[in-house]
């Protein structure tokens, strides 16, 4: 390759499109930074197309990291619960296995087999018995789980439904105040009407079992029962809940599900409450 001239990379900075010219000073990638490059002062990079000439790997990861960081930091967000930590080899299988399809895993059978075993692992921390199948699927987070898990009692609650010659137009599900957005997504984005419930100091700012049995009827598909409240962290009284469900259906004949939203107590709660591992917990 011709030497560059440095005069003509300052002239070509000052007045043209520098992209092939700086590929060309510093071949594939380049020790520049967004912050020394024509791209931090006067020549945009197009935000919504793609742009004429390429800029340098690392400018342009520079520039996305930079702006990526303006969200919230995961690790810092005591708000939402979701402070993660990832340990480095979980990021390294992570990042080794990005580019594969879970939602289409034909090509992918380890990782559909892997992500199998996690439901067995899941299953067996709460405790489940000889003889019984637990079910279960990847999702992104919680939200998604809720969202298709509220999927699955409006679609169940339908088919009886229409099996019993009745109106299935009106499906309604219940949850506390201190509900998560993603909850109430739910209703909106699926057509559910979402009864929600006060929460007081009485429930200890949580679903109150009480409300929860004046509010169900035979449009109830389902109730959302939290683990633990996004508002203060606290597990909600899912096993009173289903005592309150369980009695209706003894009156009534009709069986109303419950989802816990196990968002932040999924992996907690078998430990400190349910006596997953045994002693050694
Ligand atoms: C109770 C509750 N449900 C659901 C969510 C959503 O979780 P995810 O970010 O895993 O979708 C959160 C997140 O803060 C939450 O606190």
């Amino acid at each position: 390759m011709d030497q560059v001239n440095p005069e003509d990379i300052i002239h070509h900075l000052q007045h043209e499109d520098t992209g092939p010219l700086i590929a060309q000073a510093i071949p594939g990638s380049s020790h520049l930074t967004p912050f020394s490059t024509p791209y931090a002062s006067r020549r945009d990079i197009p935000k919504y197309r793609i742009p004429q000439h390429g800029a340098p790997g690392d400018t342009v990861y520079q520039m996305l990291k930079d702006e990526l960081d303006l969200d919230g930091r995961p690790n810092l967000n005591l708000a939402s619960f979701v402070n993660t930590y990832l340990e480095d080899n979980a990021k390294s299988l992570l990042s080794a296995n990005a580019n594969k399809n879970l939602a289409d895993n034909d090509e992918y059978p380890a990782l559909l087999d892997l992500s199998k075993r996690c439901v067995s692992i899941l299953a067996h921390l709460w405790g489940v018995q000889k003889g019984e199948k637990a079910v279960g699927s990847p999702t992104v987070g919680s939200s998604e789980a809720i969202h298709l898990g509220g999927l699955a009692m409006k679609r169940s609650w339908q088919q009886r439904r229409r099996e019993q010659g009745k109106d299935a137009s009106r499906p309604n599900i219940i949850m506390g105040a201190n509900a998560q957005v993603a909850l109430e997504k739910f209703a909106r984005y699926f057509d559910v009407e979402a009864r929600i419930l006060p929460v007081s100091a009485k429930s200890k700012y949580r679903l109150d079992p009480e409300l929860v049995r004046e509010n169900v009827d035979e449009n109830t598909i389902g109730v959302f029962v939290i683990l633990g409240s996004t508002y203060t962290g606290h597990y909600e009284p899912v096993e009173e809940v289903a005592q309150v469900l369980d009695e209706y259906q003894k009156n009534t004949g009709i069986d109303i599900p419950i989802h816990v939203d196990a968002a932040s107590g999924g992996f907690v709660a078998p430990f400190t409450f349910a006596g997953a591992g045994g002693a050694k917990w």
